[in-house]
């Protein structure tokens, strides 16, 4: 199954946009298998951004994930890595399309409220990364027949 690893950035937290945020995921018709509150170390966020450490915004990128609280989720369904990046919206939320999480709610791809994996492989390397063994729920939704035929 793929799975998406989706996190709620420090200033989505502090502007109070979590429950909207995850509402957004739970709507569309994907499975949260993981959740929790958390406060990153240094080194997970420098390792979680590795492929950035030489663009000259990673120090800054560090300081911000690393500023507060973020929300760590996995979610799972068919397709919901690609899904959830549409959802998001492009980086720069300037460009997000009105209707996505960054079109909606951000102004600067600094404070861009939200991350999702790029790839289903990097989905499966974030929640490894974020996530100890027996934080993820096994579980199924009664709504399931509901969604897919
Ligand atoms: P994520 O879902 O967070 O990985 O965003 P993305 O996949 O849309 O963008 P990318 O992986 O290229 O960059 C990761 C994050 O680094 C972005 O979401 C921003 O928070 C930050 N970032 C990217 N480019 C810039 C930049 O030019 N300036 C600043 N300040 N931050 C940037
Ligand atoms: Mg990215």
């Amino acid at each position: 199954v793929e799975r998406s690893y989706i996190m709620i950035k420090p200033d989505g937290v502090q502007r109070g946009l979590v429950g909207e945020i995850i509402s957004r995921f739970e709507k569309k018709g994907f499975l949260l298998k993981g959740l929790k509150l958390f406060q990153c170390p240094k080194d997970l966020a420098q390792e979680h951004y590795k492929d950035l450490k030489d663009k000259p915004f990673f120090p800054k990128l560090i300081d911000y994930i690393t500023s507060g609280p973020v929300v760590c989720m996995a979610w799972e369904g068919a397709g919901v890595v690609a899904s959830a990046r549409k959802l998001i919206g492009a980086t720069n939320p300037l460009q997000a399309e009105p209707g996505t999480i960054r079109g909606d709610l951000a102004v600067q791809t600094g404070r861009n409220v939200v991350h999702g994996s790029d790839s289903p492989d990097n989905g499966k390397r974030e929640i490894e990364l974020w996530f100890k063994e027996g934080e993820l729920c096994q579980w199924e939704s009664v709504q399931a027949p509901w969604l897919i035929e």
